[in-house]
Protein backbone atom coordinates (compact mmCIF):
# COMPACT_ATOMS: atom_id res chain seq x y z
CA UNK A 1 0.00 0.00 0.00
CA UNK A 2 2.25 2.60 1.06
CA UNK A 3 5.26 1.03 -1.84
CA UNK A 4 2.41 1.92 -4.30
CA UNK A 5 1.32 4.84 -3.12
CA UNK A 6 5.11 5.71 -3.23
CA UNK A 7 5.57 4.55 -6.45
CA UNK A 8 2.63 6.60 -7.89
CA UNK A 9 4.14 9.67 -5.96
CA UNK A 10 7.54 8.79 -7.71
CA UNK A 11 5.61 8.33 -11.35
CA UNK A 12 4.13 11.67 -11.00
CA UNK A 13 7.16 13.13 -9.73
CA UNK A 14 8.81 12.10 -12.66
CA UNK A 15 6.30 12.61 -15.33
CA UNK A 16 5.92 16.23 -14.23
CA UNK A 17 9.85 16.61 -14.23
CA UNK A 18 10.02 14.73 -17.85
CA UNK A 19 7.31 17.26 -18.93
CA UNK A 20 8.52 20.38 -17.91
CA UNK A 21 11.65 19.60 -19.91
CA UNK A 22 9.88 19.20 -23.06
CA UNK A 23 8.11 22.42 -24.99
CA UNK A 24 4.51 20.72 -25.44
CA UNK A 25 3.02 20.70 -28.90
CA UNK A 26 -0.55 21.00 -27.75
CA UNK A 27 -1.45 22.63 -31.24
CA UNK A 28 -4.19 20.14 -32.73
CA UNK A 29 -1.78 18.98 -35.26
CA UNK A 30 -2.24 15.47 -36.38
CA UNK A 31 0.32 12.85 -37.40
CA UNK A 32 0.59 10.05 -39.66
CA UNK A 33 1.93 6.82 -37.85
CA UNK A 34 3.81 5.02 -40.60
CA UNK A 35 5.46 1.82 -40.03
CA UNK A 36 6.85 0.85 -43.36
CA UNK A 37 9.99 0.12 -41.41
CA UNK A 38 11.81 -2.94 -39.36
CA UNK A 39 13.37 -0.59 -36.67
CA UNK A 40 10.88 1.42 -35.13
CA UNK A 41 9.98 1.33 -31.60
CA UNK A 42 6.73 -0.57 -29.65
CA UNK A 43 3.64 1.10 -29.77
CA UNK A 44 3.29 1.81 -26.03
CA UNK A 45 6.80 3.85 -26.14
CA UNK A 46 5.76 5.89 -29.27
CA UNK A 47 2.57 6.66 -27.10
CA UNK A 48 4.49 8.12 -24.79
CA UNK A 49 6.47 9.69 -27.07
CA UNK A 50 3.33 11.46 -28.64
CA UNK A 51 2.02 11.99 -24.91
CA UNK A 52 5.00 14.50 -24.34
CA UNK A 53 4.79 16.15 -27.23
CA UNK A 54 0.89 16.19 -26.60
CA UNK A 55 0.18 15.07 -30.08
CA UNK A 56 -3.66 13.34 -29.80
CA UNK A 57 -4.68 12.84 -33.49
CA UNK A 58 -2.97 10.01 -35.12
CA UNK A 59 -3.21 8.33 -38.65
CA UNK A 60 -2.57 5.02 -39.30
CA UNK A 61 -2.34 3.31 -42.64
CA UNK A 62 -3.92 0.09 -41.46
CA UNK A 63 -5.98 -1.17 -37.88
CA UNK A 64 -2.72 -2.34 -36.70
CA UNK A 65 -4.23 -4.13 -33.33
CA UNK A 66 -0.87 -3.57 -31.32
CA UNK A 67 -1.10 0.36 -32.03
CA UNK A 68 -4.67 0.13 -31.46
CA UNK A 69 -4.01 -1.66 -28.14
CA UNK A 70 -1.32 0.15 -27.10
CA UNK A 71 -3.33 3.42 -26.97
CA UNK A 72 -6.50 2.53 -25.50
CA UNK A 73 -7.60 4.43 -22.75
CA UNK A 74 -6.08 7.41 -24.07
CA UNK A 75 -6.73 10.62 -25.39
CA UNK A 76 -5.36 10.27 -29.24
CA UNK A 77 -8.24 10.07 -31.72
CA UNK A 78 -7.24 7.57 -34.53
CA UNK A 79 -8.05 7.61 -38.03
CA UNK A 80 -7.40 3.93 -39.24
CA UNK A 81 -6.87 2.99 -42.94
CA UNK A 82 -8.03 -0.02 -45.44
CA UNK A 83 -5.24 -0.55 -47.67
CA UNK A 84 -6.21 -0.37 -51.87
CA UNK A 85 -5.69 -4.27 -51.74
CA UNK A 86 -9.17 -4.66 -49.44
CA UNK A 87 -10.95 -2.48 -51.74
CA UNK A 88 -12.31 -5.43 -53.76
CA UNK A 89 -13.16 -7.42 -50.50
CA UNK A 90 -14.96 -4.47 -48.69
CA UNK A 91 -17.33 -4.13 -51.73
CA UNK A 92 -19.14 -7.78 -49.93
CA UNK A 93 -20.91 -6.39 -47.12
CA UNK A 94 -20.09 -9.58 -45.72
CA UNK A 95 -16.45 -9.55 -45.61
CA UNK A 96 -16.53 -5.64 -44.51
CA UNK A 97 -18.77 -6.65 -41.89
CA UNK A 98 -16.28 -9.15 -40.79
CA UNK A 99 -13.55 -6.71 -40.58
CA UNK A 100 -15.28 -3.96 -38.44
CA UNK A 101 -16.37 -6.63 -36.05
CA UNK A 102 -12.40 -8.25 -35.92
CA UNK A 103 -10.17 -5.30 -36.79
CA UNK A 104 -12.48 -2.27 -35.33
CA UNK A 105 -15.06 -3.13 -33.01
CA UNK A 106 -13.09 -4.56 -30.35
CA UNK A 107 -10.74 -1.30 -29.78
CA UNK A 108 -14.21 0.60 -29.09
CA UNK A 109 -15.13 2.53 -27.47
CA UNK A 110 -11.52 2.63 -25.06
CA UNK A 111 -9.69 3.27 -28.39
CA UNK A 112 -11.33 6.69 -30.10
CA UNK A 113 -11.44 5.59 -34.04
CA UNK A 114 -12.88 8.31 -35.62
CA UNK A 115 -12.87 7.55 -39.11
CA UNK A 116 -11.58 4.66 -41.55
CA UNK A 117 -9.99 6.09 -45.11
CA UNK A 118 -11.14 3.57 -47.68
CA UNK A 119 -8.12 3.40 -50.03
CA UNK A 120 -5.03 5.66 -50.31
CA UNK A 121 -4.89 7.70 -53.70
CA UNK A 122 -6.62 5.60 -55.95
CA UNK A 123 -7.02 7.93 -58.61
CA UNK A 124 -2.72 8.57 -58.78
CA UNK A 125 -3.05 4.91 -60.53
CA UNK A 126 -4.76 3.45 -63.57
CA UNK A 127 -6.11 0.51 -62.77
CA UNK A 128 -9.47 1.07 -63.20
CA UNK A 129 -11.27 -1.61 -61.14
CA UNK A 130 -10.13 0.04 -58.52
CA UNK A 131 -11.27 2.92 -59.45
CA UNK A 132 -14.54 1.30 -59.78
CA UNK A 133 -14.60 -0.93 -56.61
CA UNK A 134 -13.70 2.47 -54.31
CA UNK A 135 -17.12 4.38 -53.58
CA UNK A 136 -18.88 1.03 -53.27
CA UNK A 137 -16.78 -0.15 -50.72
CA UNK A 138 -17.08 3.19 -49.14
CA UNK A 139 -20.51 2.82 -49.05
CA UNK A 140 -20.17 -0.86 -47.50
CA UNK A 141 -18.16 0.11 -45.11
CA UNK A 142 -20.12 3.16 -43.99
CA UNK A 143 -23.26 0.79 -44.46
CA UNK A 144 -21.86 -2.05 -41.88
CA UNK A 145 -21.06 0.81 -39.64
CA UNK A 146 -24.53 2.05 -39.81
CA UNK A 147 -25.95 -1.66 -39.03
CA UNK A 148 -23.48 -1.67 -36.00
CA UNK A 149 -24.50 1.37 -34.80
CA UNK A 150 -20.92 3.06 -34.87
CA UNK A 151 -21.45 5.41 -37.38
CA UNK A 152 -22.22 7.85 -35.01
CA UNK A 153 -18.73 7.87 -33.54
CA UNK A 154 -17.09 6.41 -36.69
CA UNK A 155 -16.78 7.73 -40.01
CA UNK A 156 -15.81 6.91 -43.64
CA UNK A 157 -13.56 8.84 -46.19
CA UNK A 158 -10.63 8.29 -48.45
CA UNK A 159 -7.58 10.05 -49.26
CA UNK A 160 -6.88 11.55 -52.89
CA UNK A 161 -3.33 12.43 -54.01
CA UNK A 162 -3.19 16.34 -55.55
CA UNK A 163 -3.38 14.07 -59.21
CA UNK A 164 -7.05 14.64 -59.26
CA UNK A 165 -6.89 18.08 -60.24
CA UNK A 166 -6.26 19.05 -64.10
CA UNK A 167 -6.15 22.98 -63.11
CA UNK A 168 -4.68 24.00 -59.84
CA UNK A 169 -3.92 27.63 -60.60
CA UNK A 170 -5.26 30.42 -59.84
CA UNK A 171 -6.69 28.63 -56.79
CA UNK A 172 -10.47 29.74 -57.97
CA UNK A 173 -9.74 28.11 -61.53
CA UNK A 174 -9.55 24.64 -59.21
CA UNK A 175 -10.77 21.95 -61.05
CA UNK A 176 -10.62 18.31 -61.30
CA UNK A 177 -8.99 15.89 -64.26
CA UNK A 178 -11.79 15.37 -66.80
CA UNK A 179 -11.88 11.51 -66.67
CA UNK A 180 -12.31 11.70 -62.58
CA UNK A 181 -15.34 13.71 -62.77
CA UNK A 182 -18.08 11.25 -62.79
CA UNK A 183 -16.31 9.16 -60.12
CA UNK A 184 -15.66 12.15 -58.08
CA UNK A 185 -18.88 13.75 -58.28
CA UNK A 186 -20.29 10.67 -57.30
CA UNK A 187 -17.90 10.17 -54.08
CA UNK A 188 -18.91 14.04 -53.30
CA UNK A 189 -22.70 13.36 -53.08
CA UNK A 190 -21.71 10.77 -50.32
CA UNK A 191 -19.24 12.96 -48.34
CA UNK A 192 -22.41 15.43 -48.45
CA UNK A 193 -24.74 12.53 -47.30
CA UNK A 194 -22.77 11.72 -44.69
CA UNK A 195 -21.14 14.91 -43.66
CA UNK A 196 -17.63 13.39 -43.64
CA UNK A 197 -14.78 15.04 -45.00
CA UNK A 198 -12.93 15.20 -48.22
CA UNK A 199 -8.96 13.94 -47.72
CA UNK A 200 -5.96 15.13 -49.87
CA UNK A 201 -2.23 14.26 -49.65
CA UNK A 202 -0.88 17.60 -50.58
CA UNK A 203 3.41 18.32 -50.72
CA UNK A 204 4.21 21.42 -52.14
CA UNK A 205 7.63 20.14 -51.98
CA UNK A 206 7.11 18.14 -55.36
CA UNK A 207 6.11 20.96 -56.69
CA UNK A 208 9.07 22.99 -55.76
CA UNK A 209 11.49 19.72 -56.42
CA UNK A 210 9.82 19.59 -60.48
CA UNK A 211 10.77 23.24 -60.97
CA UNK A 212 13.22 24.73 -58.20
CA UNK A 213 13.61 27.54 -61.03
CA UNK A 214 10.69 28.98 -61.00
CA UNK A 215 8.85 27.76 -57.30
CA UNK A 216 10.34 30.33 -54.65
CA UNK A 217 11.57 28.35 -52.19
CA UNK A 218 9.47 30.75 -49.45
CA UNK A 219 6.43 30.72 -50.99
CA UNK A 220 6.41 26.64 -50.43
CA UNK A 221 8.42 26.75 -46.94
CA UNK A 222 6.04 29.32 -45.37
CA UNK A 223 8.51 32.12 -45.19
CA UNK A 224 7.80 35.51 -46.00
CA UNK A 225 7.46 36.54 -49.42
CA UNK A 226 5.06 38.55 -51.45
CA UNK A 227 2.62 35.55 -52.43
CA UNK A 228 0.27 35.87 -55.72
CA UNK A 229 -2.79 37.03 -55.73
CA UNK A 230 -5.66 35.37 -57.14
CA UNK A 231 -6.90 37.11 -60.41
CA UNK A 232 -10.77 36.32 -59.70
CA UNK A 233 -10.91 36.62 -56.05
CA UNK A 234 -8.61 38.88 -55.33
CA UNK A 235 -7.55 36.90 -52.52
CA UNK A 236 -3.76 36.93 -51.98
CA UNK A 237 -1.56 33.89 -51.25
CA UNK A 238 1.78 33.66 -49.35
CA UNK A 239 2.02 29.65 -49.62
CA UNK A 240 1.26 27.01 -51.66
CA UNK A 241 -0.19 24.60 -49.70
CA UNK A 242 -2.91 26.88 -48.71
CA UNK A 243 -3.43 27.98 -52.38
CA UNK A 244 -3.49 23.93 -53.08
CA UNK A 245 -6.12 23.49 -50.43
CA UNK A 246 -8.55 26.49 -51.80
CA UNK A 247 -8.03 24.59 -55.53
CA UNK A 248 -9.69 21.87 -54.18
CA UNK A 249 -12.08 23.70 -52.80
CA UNK A 250 -12.99 25.46 -56.37
CA UNK A 251 -13.37 22.05 -57.80
CA UNK A 252 -15.49 20.71 -55.44
CA UNK A 253 -17.88 23.81 -55.79
CA UNK A 254 -17.95 22.91 -58.97
CA UNK A 255 -19.42 20.18 -59.44
CA UNK A 256 -22.11 21.60 -56.58
CA UNK A 257 -21.05 21.26 -53.24
CA UNK A 258 -20.23 24.16 -51.37
CA UNK A 259 -21.20 21.82 -47.63
CA UNK A 260 -18.02 19.75 -47.48
CA UNK A 261 -15.01 20.27 -45.55
CA UNK A 262 -11.48 19.86 -47.24
CA UNK A 263 -8.63 18.31 -44.51
CA UNK A 264 -4.97 17.77 -45.61
CA UNK A 265 -4.69 14.08 -44.57
CA UNK A 266 -0.55 14.23 -45.42
CA UNK A 267 1.62 16.85 -46.07
CA UNK A 268 5.28 17.27 -44.80
CA UNK A 269 9.05 17.82 -46.51
CA UNK A 270 11.96 14.98 -46.65
CA UNK A 271 14.72 15.42 -44.70
CA UNK A 272 17.02 13.94 -47.18
CA UNK A 273 16.75 12.57 -50.81
CA UNK A 274 18.75 11.66 -54.32
CA UNK A 275 21.10 14.30 -55.45
CA UNK A 276 18.27 14.88 -57.65
CA UNK A 277 15.56 15.37 -55.52
CA UNK A 278 16.58 19.43 -55.04
CA UNK A 279 15.37 20.76 -51.89
CA UNK A 280 15.52 17.67 -49.39
CA UNK A 281 17.19 19.04 -46.62
CA UNK A 282 16.88 19.40 -42.80
CA UNK A 283 16.86 22.78 -42.79
CA UNK A 284 14.14 22.95 -45.69
CA UNK A 285 12.09 19.99 -43.60
CA UNK A 286 12.45 21.78 -40.43
CA UNK A 287 11.71 25.31 -41.78
CA UNK A 288 7.87 23.50 -43.73
CA UNK A 289 7.24 21.89 -40.76
CA UNK A 290 8.42 24.71 -38.05
CA UNK A 291 5.93 27.31 -39.87
CA UNK A 292 3.18 25.19 -40.37
CA UNK A 293 2.82 24.17 -36.73
CA UNK A 294 2.57 27.81 -36.23
CA UNK A 295 0.09 28.51 -38.76
CA UNK A 296 -2.08 25.39 -36.98
CA UNK A 297 -1.44 26.93 -33.24
CA UNK A 298 -3.07 30.06 -34.69
CA UNK A 299 -6.17 28.27 -36.37
CA UNK A 300 -5.48 29.53 -39.33
CA UNK A 301 -7.92 29.00 -42.18
CA UNK A 302 -6.79 29.36 -46.18
CA UNK A 303 -7.64 32.59 -48.36
CA UNK A 304 -10.88 31.39 -49.39
CA UNK A 305 -12.10 29.73 -46.26
CA UNK A 306 -10.92 32.08 -43.07
CA UNK A 307 -13.01 31.01 -40.73
CA UNK A 308 -11.73 27.18 -40.60
CA UNK A 309 -8.47 26.57 -39.53
CA UNK A 310 -6.78 24.01 -41.62
CA UNK A 311 -6.52 20.27 -40.71
CA UNK A 312 -3.66 18.74 -41.19
CA UNK A 313 -1.88 15.56 -39.90
CA UNK A 314 1.84 15.52 -41.13
CA UNK A 315 3.89 12.99 -42.48
CA UNK A 316 5.13 11.63 -40.70
CA UNK A 317 6.30 10.55 -37.32
CA UNK A 318 8.97 8.36 -38.05
CA UNK A 319 11.37 8.02 -40.97
CA UNK A 320 10.82 4.61 -42.49
CA UNK A 321 13.79 2.87 -43.63
CA UNK A 322 12.16 -0.18 -45.70
CA UNK A 323 10.11 2.02 -48.03
CA UNK A 324 10.53 1.92 -51.49
CA UNK A 325 11.26 4.42 -54.78
CA UNK A 326 13.67 7.81 -53.74
CA UNK A 327 15.70 8.45 -50.56
CA UNK A 328 13.07 10.95 -49.90
CA UNK A 329 10.45 8.41 -49.18
CA UNK A 330 12.32 7.19 -46.30
CA UNK A 331 13.02 10.11 -44.82
CA UNK A 332 10.21 12.75 -43.74
CA UNK A 333 9.99 11.43 -40.13
CA UNK A 334 9.93 14.09 -37.48
CA UNK A 335 11.86 11.46 -35.46
CA UNK A 336 14.72 8.72 -36.34
CA UNK A 337 13.53 5.58 -34.84
CA UNK A 338 15.38 5.95 -31.85
CA UNK A 339 13.19 8.86 -30.48
CA UNK A 340 15.74 11.80 -31.51
CA UNK A 341 14.39 14.54 -33.46
CA UNK A 342 15.50 14.57 -37.44
CA UNK A 343 15.73 18.24 -36.92
CA UNK A 344 14.70 21.22 -34.57
CA UNK A 345 11.34 22.55 -34.99
CA UNK A 346 11.41 24.18 -31.30
CA UNK A 347 9.67 21.02 -29.51
CA UNK A 348 11.25 18.11 -27.81
CA UNK A 349 9.76 14.81 -27.82
CA UNK A 350 10.47 12.41 -25.50
CA UNK A 351 11.19 8.42 -25.74
CA UNK A 352 11.19 6.14 -23.14
CA UNK A 353 13.65 3.49 -22.86
CA UNK A 354 13.43 0.33 -22.24
CA UNK A 355 16.10 -1.02 -18.91
CA UNK A 356 17.04 -3.81 -20.59
CA UNK A 357 17.58 -2.63 -23.95
CA UNK A 358 21.27 -2.53 -25.23
CA UNK A 359 23.36 0.22 -22.65
CA UNK A 360 22.84 3.82 -23.56
CA UNK A 361 25.22 5.87 -25.22
CA UNK A 362 22.24 9.04 -24.81
CA UNK A 363 22.65 10.76 -22.04
CA UNK A 364 19.07 11.51 -22.05
CA UNK A 365 16.94 10.75 -18.92
CA UNK A 366 14.89 7.85 -19.30
CA UNK A 367 11.67 7.93 -16.68
CA UNK A 368 10.81 4.28 -17.69
CA UNK A 369 14.41 2.81 -16.78
CA UNK A 370 14.60 4.40 -13.65
CA UNK A 371 10.70 3.55 -12.43
CA UNK A 372 11.62 -0.15 -13.30
CA UNK A 373 14.91 0.21 -11.34
CA UNK A 374 12.56 1.60 -8.07
CA UNK A 375 10.12 -1.21 -8.46
CA UNK A 376 12.70 -3.86 -8.80
CA UNK A 377 14.68 -2.33 -6.13
CA UNK A 378 10.84 -2.51 -4.20
CA UNK A 379 9.85 -6.03 -5.24
CA UNK A 380 13.63 -7.11 -3.74
CA UNK A 381 13.33 -5.49 -0.77
C1 LIG B 1 -2.50 19.84 -25.49
O1 LIG B 1 -3.24 20.00 -26.68
C2 LIG B 1 -4.59 20.35 -26.50
C3 LIG B 1 -5.23 20.44 -27.87
O2 LIG B 1 -4.83 19.43 -28.68
C4 LIG B 1 -4.70 21.66 -25.76
O3 LIG B 1 -6.05 21.95 -25.51
C5 LIG B 1 -3.92 21.58 -24.46
O4 LIG B 1 -3.90 22.85 -23.84
C6 LIG B 1 -2.50 21.14 -24.71
N1 LIG B 1 -1.80 20.98 -23.45
C7 LIG B 1 -0.61 21.53 -23.22
C8 LIG B 1 -0.02 21.25 -21.88
O5 LIG B 1 -0.06 22.23 -24.04
C1 LIG C 1 -10.20 -11.12 -49.80
O1 LIG C 1 -11.06 -12.22 -49.56
C2 LIG C 1 -10.48 -13.47 -49.92
C3 LIG C 1 -11.53 -14.55 -49.75
O2 LIG C 1 -12.12 -14.49 -48.48
C4 LIG C 1 -9.25 -13.73 -49.07
O3 LIG C 1 -8.66 -14.95 -49.42
C5 LIG C 1 -8.26 -12.58 -49.30
O4 LIG C 1 -7.14 -12.76 -48.44
C6 LIG C 1 -8.91 -11.23 -49.01
N1 LIG C 1 -8.01 -10.16 -49.37
C7 LIG C 1 -7.47 -9.35 -48.46
C8 LIG C 1 -6.55 -8.32 -48.95
O5 LIG C 1 -7.75 -9.42 -47.27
Amino acid sequence: MAASSFLFTLLLVLLTFSDSTVKILGLGVGINYGQIANNLPSPSRVAFLLRSLNISRVKLYDADPNVLMAFSNSNVDFIIGLGNEYLQNMTDPVKAQNWILQRVQPHLPQTRITCIVVGNEVFKGNDKQLWNNLLPAMQTVYNTLVNLGLDKQVTVTTAHSLDILGVSYPPSAGAFRQDLGEYLHAILNFHAQIKSPFLINAYPYFAYKDNPNEVQIEYVLFQPNQGMVDPVTNLRYDNMLFAQVDAVYSAIRQMGHTDIEVRVSETGWPSKGDENEVGATPENAGLYNGNLLKKIEQKQGTPAKPNVPIDIHVFALFNENLKPGPASERNYGLYYPDGTPVYNIGVQGYLPELVYSSPSTKNEFSVFSLLILVIAYLISA
